[in-house]
């Protein structure tokens, strides 16, 4: 309401300036109008309140108003009152129409890792372009019949059944039951529904967790190489991150123990199964130590397991949260490797108390998630259509994998080293000191291929002479095309390739 305003500085008078009175309240107006902080429209106080309010003669604003009035800013309306003029135009009002809003921004927006150089911007719109990623799978390759099955499916019973209302969790519940089920059974966790909080991405599991755990000043340990979205998270909550070397076991539990005595560790976040980046998985006596170590020092571990799904060597290790004894382990999980990065789902494993916890922060950010999408993963999963599909892309994920280590072979033979990894969709390749990755990375753009260098999975931005380079996304042709492009973006002749343009 105007008339709760602090009218004095509303309209910015200036005690100082010699101005007669009238003429400065008159001024202010106008400039409160075109800056857009009395709109078209506005009623203002009558003369006698306007005076009260600034400490003045009535006589003052009687004054001011007949000025602004004869200028057109003003209109009376008899037994109305004073209003700002609703017919002012947009000519008018110059610097309201020309400024958009713009809230002020107190914190700090672009984490470093999420900040998109503009060829790569520009590359994501050119089909002939080529991307390396993460390790992220194809979407080429869903069961596209099956989905719409499904989802025409879920669509019906849950419309017909008319339960979906804000706040009814069924779906959430079936699908909570069913991944349960799915961890009980191929990752040996003892779990139910209660035990499990939905999200939409890892992401959001990891900022809920997070934000649960951590306050400003704690440490959070992370690998000396890791997935930058966590580390930005721990870092935008006030963590202080401090790193752990990785060898051929993953991470030197050794440092763990002595970091702990030097430091009150609070978390420790990981990728146990595949290491991220370097695709390392977690050796067994190490996995042994690790829990013992958060049982001594009183620390948590975060274990995320983002692409459990996939091991072509041998037995896949269990997660570090199946131990029966342990009681330290929050571990978090997604269907975005096996469904692609479209059908947001990811979860966190947890104590009952702690997913209350989750849930209800959960509800602060989103209200309610897709219920149609979660009833359909249920049934995909309940009726056994998510390990068939799994069981036909494994073949040709591997396939994949064999010819990217073919093309890089053939490339670069013994410039590089090529980790085997025991599972997983990226592959983790070492380039020796002759060749510059953080240089490649940037004429690979050139040549229409977009690769992350090294150097970003690092937390203290220090420089890794390795690429991560996802397979699975890419098919073999792709592959080929892929690796040729970045073999002459490593050429000591590079040069812009005019074909790619
Ligand atoms: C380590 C890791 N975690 C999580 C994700 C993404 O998972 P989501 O789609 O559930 O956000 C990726 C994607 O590449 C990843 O590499």
């Amino acid at each position: 309401m105007v008339q709760m305003r602090k009218w004095r500085p509303l309209l910015k008078l200036d005690d100082s300036a010699s101005q007669a009175s009238y003429r400065k309240i008159a001024e202010g107006l106008v400039t409160a109008i075109v800056e857009g902080r009395l709109p078209p429209g506005t009623l203002l106080p009558g003369t006698r309140e306007m005076a009260q309010l600034l400490d003045v003669n009535r006589k003052t604003v009687i004054l001011a108003y007949e000025e602004a009035m004869t200028k057109g800013w003003l209109v009376s309306e008899p037994r109305r009152g004073t209003f700002v003029n609703a017919q002012l135009t947009a000519k008018q009002l110059p610097s309201r129409a020309q400024a958009p809003f713009a809230p002020p921004i107190l914190a700090q927006t672009t984490a470093p890792y999420f900040a998109q150089n503009a060829q790569v911007t520009a590359l994501n719109h050119r089909h002939d372009a080529l991307f390396f990623d993460n390790g992220t799978s194809d979407h080429r390759l869903l069961p596209q019949a099956v989905l719409h099955r499904y989802y025409r499916n879920a669509l019906r019973n849950s419309f017909a059944s008319n339960t979906l209302r804000y706040g009814s969790e069924g779906t959430g519940y079936h699908l909570r039951c069913a991944l349960a089920e799915m961890l009980r059974n191929n990752r040996g966790l003892t779990v139910n529904a209660e035990n499990i909080c939905l999200t939409q991405g890892t992401q959001m599991s990891l900022y809920l967790t997070a934000s649960l755990l951590l306050k400003p000043g704690d440490v959070v340990l992370v690998e000396r190489l890791s997935y930058p979205p966590a580390w930005e998270i721990f870092r935008r909550l006030g963590a202080q991150l401090v790193t752990v070397d990785i060898d051929e076991e993953g991470c030197r539990t050794d440092q763990i123990d002595r970091l702990c005595r030097e430091h009150k560790v609070r978390m420790i976040y990981l990728t146990p199964h595949h290491q991220f980046p370097t695709t390392v998985s977690l050796h067994a006596a190490r996995r042994q130590q690790l829990l013992a170590l958060a049982a001594l020092h009183d620390f948590c571990i975060i274990e995320e397991d983002y692409d459990h799904e996939f091991h072509f060597s041998g037995r896949p290790y269990l997660p570090l949260a199946s131990d029966r004894a342990q009681r330290h382990v929050i571990y978090v999980g997604s269907l975005s490797k096996v469904l692609g990065s479209t059908f947001r789902c990811s979860y966190v494993v947890a104590p009952t108390q702690v997913v209350e916890a989750l849930h209800s922060n959960a509800a602060l950010m989103l209200g309610d998630a897709d219920a149609v999408a979660q009833k359909m993963l249920a049934d995909l999963i309940n009726d056994g259509e998510l390990k068939k599909h799994l069981r036909r892309v494994s073949k040709e994920y591997r396939a994949r994998r064999e010819t990217l280590q073919d093309c890089l072979q053939a490339a670069f033979g013994d410039r590089i080293q090529v980790r085997e990894p025991e599972g997983g969709l990226a592959l983790w390749v070492r380039f020796d000191d002759a060749i510059d990755v953080d240089q490649i990375v940037s004429a690979a753009l050139d040549h229409g291929l977009v690769v992350r260098s090294g150097r970003q999975f690092s937390p203290m931005d220090q420089a890794e002479n390795a690429l991560r380079l996802g397979f699975a996304s890419l098919n073999q042709e792709e592959i080929r095309e892929a690796t040729l492009r970045l073999a002459q973006a490593a050429s000591p002749h590079a040069h812009k390739n005019a074909d790619h343009h």
